[in-house]
């Protein structure tokens, strides 16, 4: 992402009303530090649901795999893997044809990936990939003729617009042959006081990676926002399932930013629309799947039936 492109959406989305940002832009070095506290969270139950999926149904898992003689594991955005990794010395345990290939953008990530693997599995079968999500893909589509299975993981679809997710899923599809498989987690409408503490946590440390978008374009934009002029204030709404983060200016104030010459002005209570985790139910996951050109095989859930793994198979 070029500091242009950031420039620019930061300026549309305070010129735009409701003010807006985008939380893809959450993740810089102290992004990710917080969203790794954020996992670790007692109210945070997404990642350890997610996890028992793979602690309890990996036998289910190589059976879906594998019937299909060698497979590959494609995982979009790995991260630290360690989800993952969980099921691929299961797989090695039992003796499973595979390969595990993690796609990042960054060769970094990437790298300290490969080595924190190989340390704990030094046979895996490990091609690590850096670049494009899509261009990855359809590198691969043909390669062996192996089936591919994509992982898109941690309820990251969630963070789309609805729009942005179906384009996102139609290409991951286009990408992927018939027989392919994307596993994809989505996290589940629940009870909406249990959503909404995952998002308001007692200790703070998701108000905080929230007003870390504002400590960057201060960082990198010039910009003057005062951290404790704004509130953290995420709502739920179990009609649309969609639970939305808000930065309220707690003033009237007005932010400068000096790499952009442009001043924004704050009403008093005014929000910043950040960030949308959409919460669904099984329908709406049997309607994205058919509507991206996929069909449901299986939704595996975590013993608490907070969350699902679906996997879907390209028609
Ligand atoms: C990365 N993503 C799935 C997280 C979520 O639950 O929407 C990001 C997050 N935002 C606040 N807490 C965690």
């Amino acid at each position: 992402m070029s500091s242009n492109q950031f420039a620019k959406d930061v300026r549309e989305g305070l010129s735009s009303t409701p003010k807006r940002l985008s939380s893809k832009y959450f993740y810089d070095a102290q992004g990710d530090k917080y969203f790794q506290q954020i996992m670790q969270l007692d109210e945070y139950y997404l990642t350890r649901a997610e996890l028992n999926i793979f602690q309890t149904q990996s036998q289910q898992l190589l059976d879906l795999f594998d019937s299909g003689g060698a497979f590959r594991i494609v995982e979009l955005g790995a991260g630290d893997g360690m989800k993952t990794k969980f099921l691929l010395k299961y797989f090695q345990d039992k003796g499973a044809d595979f390969s595990y290939c993690p796609v990042d953008i960054s060769a970094n990530v990437l790298e300290e990936l490969r080595k924190n693997m190989l340390e704990e599995m030094p046979t895996l079968n490990m091609e690590p990939l850096a670049g494009d999500y899509f261009q990855v893909l359809s590198d691969l589509k043909f390669q062996n003729h192996k089936r591919n299975i994509a992982f898109f993981l941690g309820s990251n679809i969630g963070n789309f617009r609805r729009d942005l997710a179906i384009d996102f899923l139609s290409s991951i599809q286009r990408n992927l042959k018939t027989g392919d498989f994307l596993l994809i987690g989505f996290d589940l409408k629940k009870d909406p006081k249990r959503i909404l503490s995952a998002y308001n946590d007692s200790k703070g440390v998701t108000k905080a990676f929230n007003l870390n978008l504002l400590n960057r374009i201060n960082r990198e934009l010039g910009g003057n926002f005062q951290m404790d002029a704004f509130d953290h204030n995420p709502i739920y709404d179990p009609m649309t399932g969609e639970c939305r983060s808000y930065l309220i200016a707690k003033s009237p104030q007005q932010v400068y930013l000096s790499t952009l010459d442009e001043a924004f002005e704050f009403k008093a209570w005014e929000p910043i629309y950040m960030e949308v985790s959409k919460k669904y139910d099984l329908g709406e996951i049997d309607d994205l799947a058919k509507e991206t050109g996929f069909r449901v095989k299986k939704n595996l859930f975590d013993s608490d039936d907070l969350f699902t793994d679906s996997i879907w198979e390209v028609v």
